[in-house]
């Protein structure tokens, strides 16, 4: 098959999105497209056009220009009504109640397990069983605060209903470990300390708003080794990033990481928004009130280095996820990053991390 042929059956067969370019990944544009950092792993990338459909999922797909710039008409599109500052300020001041009304509705059903978690972030893998045997917890009785005998501390930010903190607990036996979890809704911390794995003596979850400056969290500055944020600085106010990462950061032990997965620019998630669903530029609000933002890679670069963490990866997640039964491409583009605190920094206090903007 030619290349103009393979071109032409993408056109044809791709109905629902106007992309008309075959994906290619090649080591050369893999490297091209995350600035020379490559992803960790190319699981199944799509070699053969004619076979797209039958696998769910393509790894790793590039974009050409007129998809980008097709992408980029899309956005425009449902990004020229923006909604009033009233609704926008009942958005921002509501949100634990929308993600209430979302956990209550879904309970535990939405959220899948994140089994992902070791393959891309490796680092938490290194704390994982190393035999059969699990050794008791260290006796928690006279601990000034949760945790504090533990030599690894894990904290996750907005962990929702616990889809990465228990398959941590479950993968894990060292008993020096301990995972901490919160969230901004109620509801979701409630279903975590309800699950049959909650054990207070390896974790503790709790009601935060991370984006909230006041907000007293339940460990002392430099004591994490690592910051987990999945899929939730997308629902913070963009003009909130940077003082929660900052803040978040002066609580890692120097050496200690933050982990980060979230949406892309472009994802399909974002071009399947309707006008008069945005907010600000790639913030908007979805049907059930809960809030999205979609990132840019430099955006991100430019978020963790002003928080003072140097990067050890930021690469952009192309997918090509296939509804076989329906003949549907779906275009899925995710950010992952590893930030980290230099080991020489000096613990800063909590009081002195509003740096300027
Ligand atoms: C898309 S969900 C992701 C949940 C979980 N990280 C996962 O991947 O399964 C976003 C989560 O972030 C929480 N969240 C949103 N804003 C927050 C904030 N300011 N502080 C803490 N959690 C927040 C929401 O309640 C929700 O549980």
């Amino acid at each position: 098959m030619s290349l103009k042929q393979i071109f032409k059956f993408f056109k044809t067969s791709a109905p629902s999105l106007s992309y008309s370019r075959c994906i290619f990944c090649t080591s050369e544009t893999l490297k091209n497209s995350n600035n020379g950092k490559r992803p960790p792993r190319v699981n199944r990338p799509l070699l053969d056009a004619n076979k797209v459909f039958q696998f769910n999922n393509w790894d790793n797909v590039d974009w050409d220009e007129e998809m980008e710039s097709d992408a980029r008409k899309k956005v425009e599109a449902n990004s020229t009504i923006k909604l009033s500052s009233d609704e926008q300020e009942k958005y921002e001041k509501d949100a634990n109640k929308y993600w209430d009304a979302f956990y209550s509705q879904h309970q535990n059903r939405f959220f899948k397990d994140r089994n992902w978690l070791f393959t891309e972030f490796a680092e938490l893998a290194s704390h994982r069983n190393s035999s059969s045997d699990s050794a008791d917890p260290e006796t928690t009785s006279n601990e000034t605060y949760p945790g504090e005998k533990a030599s690894t501390r894990i904290f996750e930010v907005g962990c929702g209903v616990g889809n990465t903190i228990f398959p941590l607990l479950e993968a894990n036996n060292d008993p020096h470990l301990f995972v901490y979890g919160c969230d901004l809704s109620a509801t979701a911390i409630q279903i975590v300390k309800e699950h049959s794995s909650y054990d207070p003596n390896r974790c503790h979850a709790f009601v935060a708003d991370i984006s909230d400056q006041q907000t007293q969290l339940p460990f002392p500055p430099a004591s994490l080794d690592f910051i987990i944020l999945i899929f939730v600085l997308s629902a913070i106010k963009p003009d909130k990033m940077l003082d929660t990462i900052r803040r978040l950061s002066a609580y890692l032990k120097p050496g200690g990481m933050v982990l980060f997965r979230d949406y892309g620019r472009y994802d399909m998630a974002q071009l399947r928004i309707k006008k008069g669903k945005c907010l600000e530029d790639n913030f908007y609000i979805r049907g059930d009130g809960t809030r999205v933002y979609f990132f840019k890679q430099d955006e991100l670069r430019e978020l963790f280095v002003k928080a003072g963490l140097a990067e050890e990866q930021c690469y952009v997640d192309r997918r090509l996820q296939v509804n076989r039964g329906r003949q549907l491409k779906m275009f899925r583009v995710w950010i992952q990053c590893k930030y980290r605190l230099n080991p020489t920094t000096l613990p800063r206090s909590i009081d002195n991390v509003h740096g300027s903007k």
